[in-house]
């Protein structure tokens, strides 16, 4: 290796001589000083190669910030041969061309010096726009040197090392663009959340009130038909036994026999009743069945809308868990007609194709626009906004068409593949707040970690790097597994960040800003799934490319 300069050649007097010239001198003083000149020597070596190993530019400035010595490294960064560097002015060695009066890295050069000059900190950090580099700069005055038996600083006369730290600096940024793209998505889910809160406070108030309706509508029945009809069988069961006894046998019996007839009656209000509140026959038979005698009820009840039906789907075809909910939204739908439409018409009709199955009412009757309807007091309706939220629990799509004049359209569609499986639905609302709670969890890591992590002092920058790109597919990994439900598995490998794998929908990438990059060292890391230290493996095996190792060569994990 060629002989930097960084000690300059001390003067000795028999440096590189023939020994035999000195044994003519014979003097012992001689042989002394030739075996400290051969361990000055020594140590000048060992010393240039290590500074000259160094990744950072490290140069001694003079307070006209000329280079002074300068190691290796600024020609590994193409500043220049080491020789020709000295007594160079240090901002035009790295910006030839550059006007110092206008120049950032100028400026806090001169700031740092004075700083120095003042015995303060002087370390700063500057995107470079000329070398195209983020470089950490540290400035540190020469250490005290002993002459005379006194300390004296060495007079003006500075040590700067200037790190490049673009890799951090890009992996920082896109940390933080990470850490964004996060708490967008904390935010828009606490909407949610709120959202669906609200939603829900609303609807159990409703449902009491709705209960208490019920009850009512109940007591009132039962107080109309069953209670008067069993007043008026007690009163002539009572007359009966009197008649029996003044006017005998004969005059009693006539009176029983109406009262037959009125206890029939009564029969049959209380199992109409009883159908109403639940009609058996969704439970015997099922649901288009239960359908198909509501709409009979109806015509007969209401006589002058005529009411036609197109019931094209078979009980045994209706998924047990869509049969309420379908007999209710017929139900709430007549019975709308029934108050507010002024229909002549009305029209039930259930289809069923390979993968819906669908329920529709439509009446010619006067509309109305359905915008009012937002934001409804609660004392307003709430037999739409029930089946709204009947049908979105069941996994199904409502929606309500009507215009003043025009009539009314309500359709609900349920994709039968998800009516069949509500355990399905029911994992994924799970989910959602699994998503969340891992969400958080990664919000709490960064903002410990990013910050003070990676703007710290550079020294190992390459460990550094690996360190914080396996931080980063950590990161990602948590993200995939918010989406997909399990990590990468091992054959994926990170590569599963960046491409979806196929007939997985809930991949949601890519993961990483850019692909899958190599170790600072030029390896690829190693990704184990499930891992054997913690759920995943990620190492990086250092400057060497094999396990174990120390210093550079030692491995970076993720555990
Ligand atoms: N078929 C229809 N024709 C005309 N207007 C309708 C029809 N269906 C609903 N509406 C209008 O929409 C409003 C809301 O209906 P909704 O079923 O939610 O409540 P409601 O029938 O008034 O009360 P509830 O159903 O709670 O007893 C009704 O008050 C009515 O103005
Ligand atoms: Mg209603
Ligand atoms: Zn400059």
């Amino acid at each position: 290796m060629a002989s930097a300069p960084w000690i300059d050649p001390l003067p000795l007097p028999h440096r590189g001589s023939n020994p035999e010239a000195a044994v003519g001198e014979n003097n012992s003083k001689e042989t002394q000083n030739s075996a400290v000149h051969s361990a000055i020597a020594r140590a000048k070596q060992e010393w240039e190669c290590t500074v000259d190993a160094l990744t950072q530019v490290v140069c001694v400035i003079d307070g006209a910030r000329n280079v002074v010595r300068a190691n290796r490294a600024i020609e590994t960064w193409c500043l220049g041969r080491v020789r020709e560097v000295q007594g160079r002015n240090l901002h035009q060695l790295l910006h030839p061309r550059c006007d110092a009066r206008s120049c950032a890295f100028s400026a806090e050069l001169d700031e740092a010096w004075s700083a120095l000059l003042a015995g303060g900190a002087a370390d700063f950090e500057v995107r470079d726009p000329i070398l195209e580099r983020v470089l950490s700069v540290t400035l540190r005055a020469m250490t005290p040197t002993v002459q005379d038996g006194a300390e004296r600083p060495t007079a003006d006369l500075a040590v700067i090392v200037l790190s490049d730290i673009t890799e951090l600096h890009n992996i920082h940024a896109d940390l933080e663009a990470m850490n964004e793209q996060l708490e967008t998505r904390i935010e828009a889910r606490t909407r949610e959340l709120n959202a669906s809160r609200d939603e829900l406070s609303a609807l159990s108030t409703q449902l009491m009130t709705a209960q208490e309706h019920e009850r009512k509508r109940i007591a009132q029945e039962l107080h109309d038909s069953i209670g008067q009809s069993m007043s008026a069988i007690k009163y002539s069961l009572e007359r009966a036994v009197a008649i029996f006894q003044g006017e005998g046998m004969h005059a009693a019996t006539e009176l029983l026999k109406t009262t037959i007839v009125r206890v029939q009656q009564t029969l049959e209000s209380t199992r109409s009743i009883a159908m109403n509140l639940r009609p058996s026959l969704l439970d015997d038979l099922g649901a288009v069945s239960a359908v198909a005698w509501f709409c009979r009820e109806f015509n007969e009840v209401y006589a002058p809308i005529r009411i036609h039906t197109d019931l094209a789907v078979t009980d045994a075809s209706v998924p047990e868990s869509l049969a309420t909910p379908i007999f209710r939204t017929v139900q709430e739908t007549l019975n709308n007609v029934a108050r507010h439409a002024r229909a002549s018409n009305v029209f039930v009709s259930m289809q069923s194709t390979d993968c819906e199955l669908s329920l529709e009412v439509s009446d010619d009757g006067v509309g109305f626009d359905p915008t009012d309807l937002r934001g409804a007091s609660a004392d307003g309706g709430h037999g739409l906004r029930g089946l709204r939220e009947r049908a979105s629990k069941t996994g199904g799509t409502f929606s309500l068409r009507s215009r003043r004049g025009c009539g009314t359209v309500v359709r609900v569609g349920w994709p039968v593949a998800h009516a069949r499986s509500k355990a399905e639905s029911a994992s994924q609302t799970g989910f959602t707040l699994l998503e969340l709670l891992v969400v958080m969890v990664i919000i709490g890591i960064l903002a410990g970690f990013v910050a003070p992590r990676y703007f710290m002092q550079v020294g190992k920058s390459q460990v550094k790097a690996a360190r914080a790109q396996i931080d980063s597919f950590d990161k990602a990994l948590d993200q995939y597994r918010v989406d997909m439900g399990r990590y990468p598995t091992t054959e994926e490998g990170l590569a599963g960040l960046m491409g979806s794998p196929p007939g997985e929908p809930g991949w949601a990438g890519p993961y990483l800003k850019k692909a899958v990059p190599l170790d600072p060292w030029g390896h690829p890391y190693v990704y184990v799934s499930p891992g054997e230290h913690s759920e995943v493996d990620i190492v990086s095996y250092g400057k060497d490319g094999q396990p174990g190792g120390t210093g550079e060569s030692a491995d970076v994990t993720n555990w």
